[in-house]
């Protein structure tokens, strides 16, 4: 009988040579889809749309949590499983883990730009929330991580032993940092949510849903990686 765990990636099962997806990481890209699709019906129907240049500021204002949660939160923790669970070999799984945290650094970056600049058009002072104090930390962090790791894991790239021993601290360190994304995403949406005085009605349930489903997706990403592959 073949040996199951040299027959299975993390989050795949590979049947000769072709990987099904394990149930729990089809569930995190499907709440990947659910969540792109609420953010997009509320800032784009109910909300005023999505602009860089538009005279409404608050067009400006949507991309923020269009950059944040899609771009940054949703596409690093597809970054985090592509790691363990695309069927592909070790370089290429590396290379697509690193295009997507780029993605995911870079639309950070966006997302930052839009808010301070939507804050210094509207007058407003900067940093005085628990939610921006979150969230400043968050991109700091995890800016500083792609450094680091570039510079270990790839280029120049340190000695292997030394890789091996900073592979469980670039885990730990990159989860730490996932959640705290997904914590700077819930209080910004709450911060919304108040500030915009919803209480009943669809777009309510929208918001608040799509802060559940964050919940989900943080929560299902966490265990593709830190679950041993015999346990789901
Ligand atoms: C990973 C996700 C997020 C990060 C890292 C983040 C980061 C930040 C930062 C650093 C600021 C401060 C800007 C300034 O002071 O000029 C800010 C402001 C703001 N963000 Fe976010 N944000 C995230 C997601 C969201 C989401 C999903 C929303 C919901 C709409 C949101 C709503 C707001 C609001 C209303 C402000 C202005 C008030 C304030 O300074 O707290 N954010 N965000």
């Amino acid at each position: 009988m073949a040996d199951k765990g040299s027959n299975r990636s993390r989050g795949s099962y590979r049947t000769a040579g072709v990987p099904v997806p394990s149930l729990l990481t089809l569930f995190a890209h499907l709440l990947f889809i659910a969540i792109t699709t609420l953010l997009l019906v509320w800032l784009l129907h109910f909300r005023d749309g999505l602009s860089f240049t538009s005279t409404n500021n608050l067009k400006l204002f949507n991309l923020h949590p269009f950059f944040m949660i899609i771009g940054f939160v949703l596409i690093s923790g597809e970054a985090i499983m592509a790691f363990t669970t695309i069927p592909a070999t070790r370089r290429t799984r590396k290379y697509f883990h690193m295009f997507l945290h780029l993605i995911g650094l870079g639309s950070s970056i966006v997302g930052l730009f839009a808010i301070f600049k939507f804050q210094h058009d509207t007058g407003k002072s900067n940093l005085l929330t628990l939610h921006s104090w979150i969230g400043i930390s968050t991109v700091s962090l995890y800016a500083l991580l792609y450094i680091v790791s570039f510079l270990v894991f790839f280029f120049p790239g340190a000695q292997n032993w030394r890789r091996a021993r900073l592979v469980p601290w670039h885990v730990l360190y990159g989860i730490a940092v996932f959640f705290m994304g997904i914590v700077s995403a819930e209080t910004g949406l709450i911060q919304k949510f108040i500030a915009l005085g919803l209480q009943k009605g669809q777009e309510a349930l929208i918001v608040n849903f799509t802060g559940l489903l964050l919940l989900l997706f943080g929560i299902s990403v966490g265990l593709v990686v830190l679950l041993p592959v015999s346990y789901y």
